[in-house]
């Protein structure tokens, strides 16, 4: 980036000292090496009051103040405006808090009485160069751990599908073998006796079950095969609630939608992607079991990072300002506990084991939309509820 030595600086010189000011002005508009617009404030309180009315570059902050006194002024500045470049202005020989307020956030200190001019404005300078670089640091800090934390979750799902594909193969002839087993005995005893009858019931109910675990990870494991068409999502959404308003009815829930007219197509597997919306809004009634609200919306935009969270992104078809078709299913429910969060797209990861939840719902769904170059998001609202949003790269419309 260009250097901004030169560039008219906005400074808010925090002193309450009249003399120290006016010498100050004075190297400031006497100086030939920059331009300055200066503001003044005698404490914090008339600092704060007067920082988010202008848009400063750099504070000068004398540390005793009105209404505070030493780092303790630093501190509490910096809480209020952790981004600001600060040159902290303190009394002679007080090197020993000068340095000290450099660890406490401060991008450099000068010692009243020892600086003339240019060292005054070189520092000015220096201040603002330097804060851009540290916040430059502290940004790329920032999506190294998150890449970091993608990277290992990606690992995990990759072993634990594998795992998961192998185990389920294992287990499906085994299974079948019993499921057919207990048919042939139950049709071919044609016993009145009630403990036999009730055995062969309940070996067949667990059989049953144990296939559901199967088939949900083999179908985890076997999403190559998709058979892509241009679909409007709005008919998916009407099918799948169709499908699931008697579930919603048994529990009260009341099931809006407001979806797009216009809405542009997008190309998907519409047997995999009603599989997701049926489960999401699954989940949304399950969290909503004593009654509630869910809204289904779906609308066009331009896509921007700040539509999702960081661990949502990978393997996307888009990017920044591309044409995306969006679907929100914003519930009334509890939403998810914060420790939660992290895990809930976990292959396995219920909390609803106990009512006969199995945990795949969510993680099959990240896969069906991963294959589809889209995106999966689950975050809580603001307002309490759960926010469940896919995003898939819109159709480009062909030219008539
Ligand atoms: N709308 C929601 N509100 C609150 N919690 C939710 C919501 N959707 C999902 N969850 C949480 O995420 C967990 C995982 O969801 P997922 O769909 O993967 O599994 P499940 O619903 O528990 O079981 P199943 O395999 O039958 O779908 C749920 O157990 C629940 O704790
Ligand atoms: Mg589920």
């Amino acid at each position: 980036m260009k250097s901004q030595f030169g560039k008219k600086l906005k400074v808010l010189l925090v002193e309450n000292n009249l003399v120290d000011r006016k010498v100050i002005i004075k190297m400031l508009s006497t100086s030939p090496y920059g331009h300055f617009d200066p503001k003044f404030a005698s404490s914090l309180v008339e600092a704060f009051e007067l920082l988010p009315k202008h848009k400063f570059d750099v504070v000068l902050l004398d540390l005793n103040v009105d209404d505070s006194k030493g780092l303790e002024t630093l501190k509490k500045f910096h809480r209020r405006f952790p981004h600001l470049p600060v040159v902290v202005n303190t009394g002679s020989y007080q090197d020993d808090l000068g340095l000290k307020a450099i660890t406490k956030g401060a991008q450099d200190y000068l010692i009243k009485g020892m600086y003339k001019s240019y060292s005054l404005v070189k520092s000015l300078y220096y201040a603002v160069e330097r804060k851009r670089v540290e916040e430059e640091l502290k940004n790329a800090y920032n999506k190294l751990q998150q890449t970091q934390i993608q990277l290992i979750q990606a690992e995990k799902m990759n072993v634990i599908g594998g795992l998961a594909s192998g185990v389920a193969h294992e287990v499906k002839n085994p299974l079948a073998t019993i499921l057919y087993g207990v048919e042939y005995l139950e049709n071919s005893l044609k016993t009145s006796d009630e403990k036999i009858v009730l055995t062969l019931d309940s070996i067949q109910e667990a059989a049953k079950s144990a296939n559901n675990i199967i088939k949900g990870l083999l179908d985890f494991a076997s999403l190559t095969n998709l058979k892509k068409t241009p679909e409007n999502i709005n008919t998916l959404i009407d099918q799948a609630i169709h499908l699931t308003r008697p579930q919603c009815e048994r529990v009260s829930v009341h099931l809006e939608k407001n979806l797009q007219n216009d809405l542009p197509l997008i190309k998907i597997d519409r047997n995999r992607i009603q599989q997701v919306i049926v489960d999401l809004i699954v989940n949304a009634i399950y969290a909503m079991n004593n009654g509630g609200r869910l809204m289904i919306r779906t609308y066009g935009k331009k896509f921007s990072d700040q539509d999702v969270g960081w661990i949502d992104r990978r393997g996307r078809s888009f990017g920044q300002g591309d044409d995306v078709v969006v679907v929100d299913f914003e519930d009334t429910g509890p939403g998810i506990k914060d420790e939660y969060l992290i895990k809930i797209f976990d292959p396995f990861f219920t909390t609803r084991r106990a009512a006969g939840g199995i945990g795949l719902g969510l993680s099959i769904a990240r896969t069906i939309m991963n294959s589809h170059g889209g995106i999966i998001s689950l975050h809580n609202k603001t307002g309490g509820g759960a926010r469940a949003r896919l995003i898939f790269k819109a159709n480009k419309k062909e030219p008539v």
